[in-house]
């Protein structure tokens, strides 16, 4: 099958899906978008020149113009409403114990999943925890694996608290998943360079997604730590061969609102030119 049609009544020649197409792959001849030698093998179905067709002209053999969500030429989100949306993210640490519909973490993870992956391999593989008991047990793990820490590396433990988290756990506080019943990991295959940085854009895509759900979601650096280091949690996570951890979030209804964005230290910035 061809790697793309095009609709030549639609097409007006205009070479834009060939000059954006990352991987230089589309020619134009006699005026028309065509696959370059070798292109079916190099295509990375990122869709870009189905996008970005004025004409809607062009379509994947994957992807049709139609299968596209629209970009709306009249919506647009002003660098105000922008700020206002990013800086009053907040990293949640207080959650009612009811439950999340699961229709509204599959809606967070949906829209996530459209985060950049480098040469668009789309490596994240997303694990919902969503029995909070569950998730109680494999922060137990979290809990084994920073006894084992400060047993075994004081100095590196200390410098985390560890011994903090371990005795809050110990008096009854959950100083892991901060009581939010659920935890959604992002984990990949650790052989692929691209795993860590998309794993990390498509949480953070994730951490955003979730207050316009009525969510609040904090990372959880313990737990992906240890779910790095600790195999009895890897076990616990049945995470398959060469398939890794590569960054945990506390998901809930959080119990209080914020009312004031906290300020940042100012931006260190080295212009070059
Ligand atoms: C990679 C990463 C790991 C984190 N791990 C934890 C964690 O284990 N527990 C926690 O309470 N907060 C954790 N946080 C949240 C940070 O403490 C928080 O982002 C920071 O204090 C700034 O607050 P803000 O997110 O509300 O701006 C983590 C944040 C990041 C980016």
């Amino acid at each position: 099958m061809a790697l793309f049609t095009v609709d030549k009544a639609l097409c007006n020649g205009d070479g834009i899906c060939a000059a954006e197409c990352p991987m230089m792959i589309i020619q134009m001849e006699g005026g028309a978008p065509t696959p370059a030698r070798g292109a079916e093998k190099m295509c990375i179905g990122c869709g870009h020149c189905v996008a970005v067709c004025p004409k809607g002209a062009i379509s994947l053999a994957t992807l049709s113009p139609d299968a596209c969500l629209e970009v709306s030429e009249t919506f647009s989100l002003s660098s105000e409403a922008a700020e206002h949306f990013l800086r009053s993210r907040r990293s949640i640490r207080n959650y009612k114990a009811e439950p999340v519909e699961r229709k509204f973490l599959e809606e967070a993870i949906r829209v996530a999943s459209h985060a950049p992956s480098g040469h668009n391999f789309q490596p994240v593989r997303w694990q919902v925890i969503y029995d909070t008991s569950k998730v109680k047990e494999l922060c137990g793990h979290v809990i084994d694996w920073m006894k084992w820490m400060i047993k075994e590396m004081p100095e590196a433990a200390k410098k985390l608290h560890l011994d903090l988290v371990v005795a809050g756990w110990n008096f009854g506080m959950d100083t892991i998943n901060r009581g939010a019943p659920h935890l959604v990991l992002v984990n990949g295959d650790k052989r692929n360079p691209t795993t860590q940085a998309a794993c990390t854009i498509a949480m953070s895509y994730f951490e955003l997604m979730v207050p316009t759900l009525g969510l609040g979601a904090c990372w959880n650096g313990f737990f992906n730590a240890a779910a790095i280091h600790w195999g009895p949690l890897q076990k616990a996570l049945g995470l398959e061969e060469n398939m890794g951890n590569f960054g945990a979030m506390m998901v809930g209804h959080p119990k209080y609102r914020y009312h004031r964005m906290p300020a940042r230290n100012t931006p260190k910035v080295n212009w070059v030119g």
